[in-house]
């Protein structure tokens, strides 16, 4: 239990213990300024309320029967009836004392872990993987390792796009390549973009050639081998070069997470056949389709969801009908996210609704849409090359790497050559994720390379100093964290700052892991960097004159800072590095 929680468990019993119904939430929030505590208990107003009582009179019966006197050494009841919550720093150092010994920083492991789907990254094979997937996979894979890290059990599904008509295109071109010069084919697929691009003119162009292609489409439905085999080798190279990109952006996605749109294909006329046995089926000019009184047309009618075409094609949302009934009745999930730009929210809803209509899922199961905004550049729009095209990850992650180099070298290092590749990776793709986490999921962001490489501010070459000068107070001390002993004091007003700070990582986590709202994390720390430089300006270590326990106390803080922000960026998927 986080210090948050245990604290409004504790309002819970005093508001029943003063006659309140039993169930009332204690709301107990951390508070917004220093003068009103640490934390505050918004939940005696509504209950006073119901009661027909003063508020602030409640409050006082509520206070009478607060049992906290281990943790806190002042309340005090504020306003309309807040109660003001002041922590004992003998006991912030306690709980300061155990983080520090513990690998987890005392974070204990859910008690009832959830089996968790997430689905993330998800990009279309038939091109490159571009920007816009960069956004689900990153907030997707930070989303994961935090309930990973609270214990839940997570399954990573990526819903990968590997079927439809392009992929007709794509192998008849392939095949047009290898009768032409059977060495070709490869080198021309080292390029996706500019294959897919070759293959669209093709089609465009030429009627024999689309007239094969969609040939291909039938064929490869049907299950044909040749075709079969032309497919499979283009998804295999398209992959490899996504997975080329998780690996250098740390992203914790393996071909065993992969879950395409093409393995849900067979059970797509069981979709239908089911929908059609509920009744949920109607024919709508040769399509079936599902109407919802839930969705409405623009001109109030019930909204259709097209489920098979005329020609007897599938459309997106089937497929997403039959990953729903995998994810609950196969994967036994619990909960399934889904990190998908905001674009798709009316599709998700459409498909939730239809699932439960049709109960293809667990009636306790949650289904989540996390959606995120756009990515724009600096002028404001969609993000784009200066030509106008979609930008290649690859091509941006190298830009990164070549940005964070000048920005190291703008610093100043003392690192040899081989460290400083490492530091300037880890910077890089440390700012280009950062800067993606940081920002509150729902809103567009501008990706702007001087702000996510700022060595000041809310990024990522900030933090990642912050830990690295922790790292070089230590070697300046000659001190090794891991072995450091003791206890710690909580005296000045910096350190109680710094103090409470750290004491609140186990609720950030535990709201990110609930909400998927990776910024609240990142805000976090960069606040706990924030409260951790206040500190150490008014609070020396290294200086002379500092009494040996004082020093020792303020190791173990900083030692618990870096500890810290390790798992903190951790979470997120972001590499520490000792020294920059
Ligand atoms: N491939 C899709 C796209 O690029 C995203 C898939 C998201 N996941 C899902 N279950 N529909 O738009």
């Amino acid at each position: 239990m986080n210090i948050r929680q245990y604290l409004e468990a504790k309002v819970r019993e005093a508001l029943v213990a003063a006659g309140a119904p039993t169930g009332s939430p204690g709301v107990v929030r951390p508070s917004s300024r220093a003068n009103f505590g640490d934390y505050q208990a918004n939940g005696v107003m509504p209950v006073a309320k119901k009661l027909g009582m003063n508020p602030r009179e409640f409050a006082e019966l509520v206070l009478a029967k607060l049992d906290l006197d281990e943790v806190v050494d002042k309340l005090e009841i504020a306003g309309p009836g807040f109660i003001n919550m002041f922590l004992k720093p003998e006991w912030m150092a306690d709980q300061l004392i155990t983080a520090q010994q513990d690998e987890r920083a005392n974070i204990q492991p859910v008690s009832k872990p959830q089996t968790i789907v997430v689905d993330l990254s998800a990009p279309n094979l038939a091109k490159e993987m571009h920007v816009g997937h960069l956004r689900s996979t990153i907030i997707g894979d930070a989303v994961a390792r935090t309930l990973e890290f609270l214990g839940h059990k997570v399954i990573r599904q990526n819903h990968v796009g590997d079927w439809g008509t392009q992929f007709g295109m794509l192998i008849a071109y392939m095949e047009k390549l290898t009768s032409e010069n059977p060495d070709a084919l490869s080198m021309e697929l080292s390029d996706l973009e500019n294959f897919y691009r070759e293959a669209k003119k093709l089609f465009d162009e030429s009627p024999e050639f689309a007239d094969q292609s969609r040939e291909y489409v039938v064929k490869l439905q049907a299950g044909d081998e040749h075709c079969k085999n032309l497919w499979q080798r283009f998804i295999d190279i398209s992959l490899s070069h996504s997975e080329e990109v998780y690996e250098r952006l740390n992203v914790s996605l393996t071909r065993n997470d992969v879950m395409a749109e093409s393995a849900y294909n067979d059970d797509l006329p069981n979709i239908v056949n089911i929908l059609s046995d509920k009744g949920l089926l109607k024919e709508d000019q040769g399509a079936k389709v599902v109407f919802l009184d839930q969705f409405k047309t623009k001109d109030g009618d019930p909204m259709g969801v097209i489920i098979q075409k005329k020609d007897g094609g599938y459309l997106y949302a089937t497929t997403d009908l039959a990953a729903t009934r995998h994810r609950s009745r196969t994967l036994h999930a619990d909960r399934v996210l889904y990190y998908v730009d905001a674009r798709q929210s009316q599709h998700f809803q459409q498909v939730f609704t239809i699932s439960r209509l049709a109960g293809f899922v667990n009636e306790n199961c949650s289904f989540e849409h996390h959606p995120f905004g756009m990515m724009l550049g600096e002028d404001g729009r969609p993000f784009k090359t200066r030509e106008g095209g979609v930008v290649k990850l690859a091509e941006l992650l190298d830009e990164a790497e070549e940005r964070a180099a000048v920005v190291l070298a703008d610093k100043g290092t003392n690192l040899d050559e081989e460290q400083k590749v490492k530091v300037i990776r880890a910077v890089a793709m440390g700012a280009v994720k950062y800067a993606d986490l940081s920002k509150n999921r729902t809103s567009d962001y501008v990706f702007s390379w001087d702000n996510m490489l700022a060595l000041d501010g809310n990024t990522a070459p900030y933090l990642l100093y912050a830990y690295t000068r922790i790292q070089s107070i230590f070697r300046k001390a000659n001190a090794d964290p891991q072995t450091l002993e003791g206890s710690i004091q909580v005296v000045e007003p910096t350190e109680r700052q710094l103090a409470i700070q750290l004491l609140r990582l186990h609720e950030t986590i535990e709201t990110v892991a609930l909400d998927g709202t990776p910024h609240l994390l990142c805000s976090y720390l960069y606040e706990l960097s924030g409260a951790f430089m206040s500190f150490y300006e008014k609070c020396p270590v290294n200086k002379e004159g500092v009494p040996e326990e004082i020093k020792n106390s303020r190791l173990l803080l900083c030692a618990l800072v870096a500890k810290t922000l390790k798992i903190g960026l951790d979470v997120l998927g972001i590499e520490t590095v000792d020294q920059m």
